[in-house]
C-alpha cells in the first residue's frame, strides 16, 4: 500500500515538473515521540525533496533485553499532527509483523511475549522478540564500528539499527535519507553501510538540535525530572569547553577529554559511561586531532541514559 501511494504521489508531482525531471523522495526514519530534533530533519527533507516520508517504528531489534523497549514513548496521534504541520506527505508506521520481524505469538493482549505495536484495531499484538529465540538475517556492520562507544554497553544495538534501516530504505526507496548528528555513531555506521552495500541513497547528516540549556533533544528526556534536566545540561557544557580549548589550539586527547571531565565533575549525579575522542567517520580512537575529531559521551542521569557529541574541525 505504501509503494502504491508513493507512486500516486510521484505521478502527481511529475505533472508539475518537466517530463525528464526525477522525482525525489526524502525519508526521515524515526521511532516516534517526535520533538524539535526530528522536526529539523523533516524540514531539511522538505526543502530538498518533492516527496517527504517519515517512518515511525519502535524497533525491537535495537533494544537490549534490559532496555526500555516496553516503556519507550508511543504517541502516534500527536506525532501524526506534528508531521502534518511539517508538510510531510507520508507517514509509514508499520507493525513489527509488517516488517517481517519476530514471530507473532498472540493476536490479543496477554502474557507470554513482549508487547509489540498496536495493530489496526488498537489491540496490542505480542511478538516473540529476536532477543529471546527468534533468529533473522541481520546486517552486521564492521565490528570495529559497532563494538565501541555505545556498542560496548549495547551489544547488538547497531546490528538492529542497520537491519531496520536497510529494510526501511528497501521499502521506501528514497533518494535521500536524513539522520541526526546527535546519534553520531549511528550516522557513521549508516554512511558506511550505504557505501559498503552500494545502496542507491544519499545519506544526509543534520546538526543536533538542543534545548535552551544546551541539552540535546531526545525522546528519552521525557524520563528526566526538572532537576535531572539541569544536571544533564552539564554534558553539553563540558563539550563546549572542550571545543573552546580546541579553538585555542589544544589538539591532544588527554587535554580535550580532561576539560570535559572537569565540567562534568561539577554536576552531581551525572555518571559517565564513556568519554571518548574518535574520528568522526571511522570511530577509531584519536590521540591528536589532525583534520577532525568527535568527542562522544554517554552518561546516566538517574536511570536515564543520555548521549551527546561534538565535532572538532578546523575551518
Ligand atoms: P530516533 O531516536 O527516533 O531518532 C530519529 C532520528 O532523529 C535520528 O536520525 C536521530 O539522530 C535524529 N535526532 C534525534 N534527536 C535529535 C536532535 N536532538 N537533533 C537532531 N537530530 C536528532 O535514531 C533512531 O530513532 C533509530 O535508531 C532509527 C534510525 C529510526 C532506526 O530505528
Amino acid at each position: 500500500a505504501l509503494r502504491c501511494y508513493l507512486s500516486v504521489l510521484k505521478a502527481e508531482a511529475k505533472r508539475n515538473l518537466a517530463a525528464s525531471a526525477e522525482i525525489t523522495v526524502g525519508l526521515v526514519p524515526t521511532m516516534g515521540a517526535l520533538h524539535a530534533g526530528h522536526l529539523s530533519l523533516m524540514q531539511r527533507a522538505r526543502q530538498e525533496n518533492d516527496i517527504v516520508a517519515v517512518s515511525i517504528f519502535v524497533n525491537p531489534l535495537q533494544f537490549g533485553p534490559t532496555e526500555d523497549y516496553q516503556q519507550y514513548p508511543r504517541q502516534l496521534e500527536s506525532d501524526r499532527q506534528l508531521c502534518e504541520q511539517a508538510g510531510v506527505d507520508i507517514i509509514f508506521a508499520p507493525t513489527a509483523e509488517d516488517l517481517g520481524i519476530g514471530e507473532r505469538v498472540k493476536g490479543d493482549k496477554g502474557e507470554g511475549g513482549d508487547k509489540g505495536d498496536k495493530g489496526d484495531k488498537g489491540v496490542i499484538t505480542t511478538y516473540q522478540l529476536p532477543t529471546t529465540n527468534y533468529q533473522l538475517t541481520q546486517i552486521i556492520p564492521p565490528p570495529e564500528m559497532t563494538s565501541v562507544l555505545c556498542g560496548e554497553s549495547r551489544p547488538g544495538h547497531f546490528q538492529g539499527v542497520a537491519t531496520i534501516v536497510t529494510k526501511l530504505l528497501n521499502i521506501v526507496q528514497p533518494s535521500r535519507a536524513y539522520f541526526g548528528q546527535k546519534d553520531g555513531q549511528q550516522l557513521a555506521i549508516i554512511r558506511r553501510l550505504v557505501r559498503d552495500l552500494s545502496l542507491p541513497v544519499e545519506i544526509v547528516g543534520c546538526p543536533t538540535v538542543r534545548e535552551a540549556s544546551g541539552l540535546a533533544m531526545s525522546s528519552r528526556n521525557q524520563y528526566l525530572t526538572p532537576e535531572q534536566r539541569e544536571r544533564a545540561s552539564y554534558i553539553y557544557r563540558g563539550l563546549q569547553h572542550a571545543q573552546a580549548a580546541f579553538i585555542a589550539g589544544k589538539r591532544d586527547r588527554q587535554t580535550l577529554l580532561t576539560t570535559v571531565e572537569q565540567v562534568l565533575a561539577l554536576a552531581k549525579g551525572v555518571a559517565v559511561e564513556y568519554l571518548e575522542l574518535v574520528h568522526p567517520d571511522t570511530l577509531r580512537p584519536v590521540n591528536r586531532v589532525e583534520e577532525a575529531g568527535t568527542i562522544a559521551v554517554a552518561a546516566r542521569v538517574g536511570t536515564t541514559r543520555l548521549i551527546d557529541n561534538i565535532i572538532l574541525r578546523d575551518r
